[in-house]
């Protein structure tokens, strides 16, 4: 039978596709995974819509039990497993499908919108980005995000800095957290950057200032990335001044 891997969006049960929910009333059995990102609703606003029970797939279950708990009851039935954002966008989903293959399993992937291509409302070109780097909660001794932001600057390219996040406990890095670890490790605290929360909601926040003032600027919702331009054209900063 079959394993269906399905992107949920960004914002809440309303961002999943037609063609995801449908094949959401196909499965016996429907995880969420629920470490890599959040969305706005409770997942009772999913199971309401979807019309299904839901179980939470954590990191443990998804990285250690995987094969027993979603692939192999994928032999006999079809199951769905939900990805908040798009099932490969900065998450390491491929896993899961190269171990279903394994079983036979057949794979369906349904995507949707990802904080990777919803990123282009702040106005900046997509294919000006370089590499994306996250900052994880324990960063003292983290100098990748720091190495990744001097080459992409070198090369005159954007990078967009994800934010550490564990949803099951309710902890979500905050832009101002992640620009007092940029300042910590010697980022130019004149630079410019870009502070984006609750992208893909209708009230997403993004907010353009140096970066010793987006240390204490407040935003409200989460999940929160930040950006530091490279090279702009002139439609991107008119993009960026729209925001002012
Ligand atoms: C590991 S990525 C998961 C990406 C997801 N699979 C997707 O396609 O959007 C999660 C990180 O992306 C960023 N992010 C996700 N959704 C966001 C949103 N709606 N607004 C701002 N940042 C977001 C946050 O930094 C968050 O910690």
């Amino acid at each position: 039978m079959t394993l269906y891997l399905i992107g949920l969006g960004l914002y809440d049960e309303k961002d999943i596709t037609l063609r995801g929910l449908e094949a959401i009333k196909k499965c016996s059995q429907v995880f969420l995974e629920y470490y890599t990102s959040r969305l706005a609703c409770d997942v009772e606003k999913l199971e309401e819509l979807y019309g299904v029970k839901i179980k939470i797939a954590d990191r443990d279950l998804v990285e250690k039990k995987a094969e027993k708990e979603i692939i192999e009851p994928a032999i006999d039935g079809n199951v769905a497993f939900l990805i908040i954002g798009d099932p490969f966008a900065a998450t390491t989903h491929i896993d899961i499908r190269l171990r279903a293959k394994e079983h036979d399993v057949d794979v369906v992937v349904i995507h949707t919108s990802s904080i990777i291509t919803a990123i282009g409302e702040v106005g900046l070109e997509l294919y000006k980005y370089g590499k994306i780097t996250s900052i994880p909660f324990e960063n003292d001794n983290i100098t990748t995000p720091i190495n990744v932001l001097k080459a992409n600057q070198e090369a005159g390219l954007h990078t967009l800095f994800l934010l550490d996040l564990d949803p099951l406990k309710n902890k979500f890095m905050s832009i101002g957290e992640a620009a007092t670890y940029l300042k910590r490790k010697g980022v130019d605290e004149n630079i410019l950057c870009i502070g984006c929360a609750g992208i893909g909601s209708q009230k997403a926040q993004v907010k353009i200032r140096k970066l010793k003032d987006m240390v204490n600027e407040p935003f409200t919702r989460y999940p929160q990335c930040m950006i530091i331009p490279g090279n702009l054209h002139f439609m991107e900063e008119e993009a960026l001044e729209s925001w002012r």
